[in-house]
């Protein structure tokens, strides 16, 4: 232990010359934004809007904030709002949301971690709650490599790019609390050759690094519903327990143009809100809840929209497609000593793979663990428990998602990821699998193995174990292929390029963007989040900025509605602007 505290003192000295923008943030939760939060039962059966925003998820939040700086924004989510959920607001309750979907076998339509398992048999899930996944994530914080902004097909403003970043992680990124475990990561990574120690660092860069989190020191989750509060509330609707049935398009113009959407409130009833005039409609429910609403709305392959009877508003044959979930493998070491549980801070980066580690502590049940050994568990009813995972870069193997209902938006479709079909993904799990092994003959891993019966020592792991010949490159595939699982970094299904162009503006129709995981062709960085919320901003401005030009150069301000608007404020923000420019009289003023 001596060494562990030494390694501790040697962290805390390497913090003083900490990064400039990671501060102490150990705030109380900002529940602001509850102001703009709506039960949908309590929303009229038929209104309007500049903005609406489908799904208050990762990027949604901070799209619908930043569009509410000077529009009325309707977002519509089908969750609840967090404090409904208390255990989405704490470190603590993580596991207990994974492991409550574990628990209960029908899906109780409220969970904020909403279970679904693709058809490669993985067991995933996804956020289901104002928030979005971001809710019910590790909380991990890391901004996306070089290769992601050189190859994602948009011509990224880098500028715009740090300045998004950095009005996110201004309010909702704390600088890491390294614990005693996550530090021994760090020791271990080094070690087994994956430098340089890059110190503390949001930017994505080989070696290992330490990086930011959402979750403050005290455990308590920032995610992104807290973006909410930095649009103006004024002008913002969020209504929750809206579930979005299906997009309406009016085929008047030459491409279809998006002007409404049907959703349902948890009564089952009906609404329809519409767009104003120049407003767009923005599909962020995520990687599987966007393709599935543009399929449920008639975009997507013909045959198949024909083969099951919707009606093609537009043919579009990459829906759905080119869906991809990096593959996670991991081993699980019994710690033989009380550990504090961590969530992931430190990650080893590589040209093929990404390692992070988490403690957690688990329900201590003698009879799960392995004849041989003697544990000490860290109290009598919990045993320490570390996931060390590697997740493969990219990955290249590519899947699709199928509707699972043509009128049930709440079936969760058929999605399959096709892990490791590509063979490069598979060497990339190989060479990952390789460096665990490398890890776990570290010195300063050693002191983390148990004594068994007949004096040798070795780690007493829970769940699968690596082969003993690590040179083996089938005994390694093979771990590879059966041990796969989920980091939950799906993405695609409406990729830029080939679903929405370098503005994620769907192509082929008028006033629709999908801003979200769904638009990714490869997972950015390390962990997702980070770029997700980064592009709620950066969309979110680029939309003013147009929205702006078109009103300076004189497009339809003749024909700005002036109809029935409930948020009274929006009048003042947006007719402020306008009646420079027109004469606009706004419901009397
Ligand atoms: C368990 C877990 C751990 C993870 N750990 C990390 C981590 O540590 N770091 C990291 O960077 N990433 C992590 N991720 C990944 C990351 O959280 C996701 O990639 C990201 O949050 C996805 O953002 P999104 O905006 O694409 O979708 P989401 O955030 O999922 O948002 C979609 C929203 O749309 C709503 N919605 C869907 N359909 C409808 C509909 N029909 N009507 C109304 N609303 C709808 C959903 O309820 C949801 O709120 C993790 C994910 C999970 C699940
Ligand atoms: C919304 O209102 C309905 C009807 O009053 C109620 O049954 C439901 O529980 C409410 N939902 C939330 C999220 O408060
Ligand atoms: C391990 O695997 C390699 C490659 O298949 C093989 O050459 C070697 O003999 C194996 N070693 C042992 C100890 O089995």
């Amino acid at each position: 232990m001596a060494q562990a505290s030494l390694s501790l003192l040697i962290l805390l000295i390497a913090f003083t010359g900490f990064h400039r923008q990671l501060q102490v943030l150990s705030s109380e939760y900002d529940f602001s934004y509850m102001k703009s939060v709506y039960n949908a039962t309590y929303l009229p059966p038929e209104e309007e809007y500049d903005y609406i925003v489908i799904g208050g998820g990762t990027a949604g939040c901070p799209l619908a904030a930043t569009l509410s700086e000077e529009y009325s924004v309707l977002v519509l989510e089908r969750g609840n709002a967090p404090k409904a959920h208390p255990s989405v607001l704490h470190a603590s309750g993580s596991l207990a949301n994974l492991m409550r979907e574990e628990e209960e076998d029908v899906d109780d339509g409220d969970t904020p971690a909403q279970r679904f398992t693709s058809e490669d048999g993985v067991a995933n899930v996804r956020g289901r709650v104002l928030g979005g996944s971001s809710m019910i994530n590790a909380g991990f914080f890391s901004r996306a490599d070089n290769e992601f902004f050189s190859k994602s097909g948009v011509e990224w403003d880098l500028d715009e790019v740090e300045k998004a970043y950095e009005w996110v992680e201004e309010s909702i990124v704390s600088r890491p609390d390294l614990s005693a475990w996550q530090s021994v990561v760090k020791e271990a990574l080094l070690e087994a050759g994956v430098g340089p120690d890059n110190g503390v660092n949001l930017k994505h860069e080989l070696g290992t690094k330490v990086s930011g989190s959402t979750f403050d020191e005290m455990g308590r989750r920032h995610g992104a519903v807290e973006l909410l509060n930095k649009g103006d509330l004024k002008n913002l609707r969020v209504a929750i327990h809206a579930t979005v049935e299906r997009i309406i398009f009016s085929t008047k113009t030459a491409n279809p143009s998006a002007i409404g959407v049907i959703y349902t409130d948890s009564k089952g009833e009906s609404h329809k809100a519409s767009i104003r005039q120049n407003g767009e409609i923005i599909l962020s429910a995520g990687a599987v809840g966007s393709p599935q609403l543009l399929l449920l709305s008639g975009i997507g392959p013909h045959s198949y929209l024909s083969s099951l009877n919707i009606p093609i508003v537009h043919s579009q044959p990459n829906v759905g497609k080119f869906m991809a979930d990096n593959p996670r493998n991991n081993i699980n070491l019994v710690i033989p000593f009380p550990y504090i549980p961590s969530t992931a801070r430190v990650v080893g980066i590589t040209n093929d793979y990404f390692i992070e580690s988490a403690s957690i502590n688990l329900p201590f049940s003698p009879t799960s663990l392995p004849f041989g050994f003697l544990p000490t568990p860290s109290s009598p009813l919990e045993l320490s428990l570390a996931v060390i995972a590697e997740k493969i870069v990219g990955p290249l193997s590519r899947g699709s998602l199928r509707l699972a209902s043509k009128t049930d938006v709440k079936a969760t479709p058929h999605v399959q990821f096709n892990y490791f079909t590509d063979p490069t993904d598979l060497s990339r799990c190989v060479s990952g699998m390789r460096k665990l092994g490398e890890l776990l003959k570290t010195k300063s891993m050693d002191r983390f193995k148990y004594r068994d019966f007949n004096g040798a020592r070795d780690f007493m792991f829970l769940g699968p174990t690596l082969p003993t010949n690590q040179s083996d490159d089938s005994s390694m595939e093979a771990f590879c292929q059966s041990s796969v699982t989920t980091i939950w970094h799906y993405h695609g299904g409406c990729l830029v390029g080939k679903v929405v162009d370098g503005d994620f503006k769907v192509i082929g129709t008028n006033s629709l963007r999908v801003v979200d995981g769904s638009t990714f062709t490869i997972s950015p960085g390390t962990n997702p989040q980070a770029t997700l919320m980064m592009i709620g901003r950066y969309v979110g401005l680029k939309i003013l900025r147009e929205r702006r030009e078109l009103n300076y150069n004189g497009n339809s301000l003749s024909a700005i509605p002036q109809g029935q608007n409930y948020l009274g404020s929006h009048i003042k923000a947006t007719c402020g602007q306008e009646t420079v420019l027109s004469s606009c009289v706004c419901n009397g003023q």
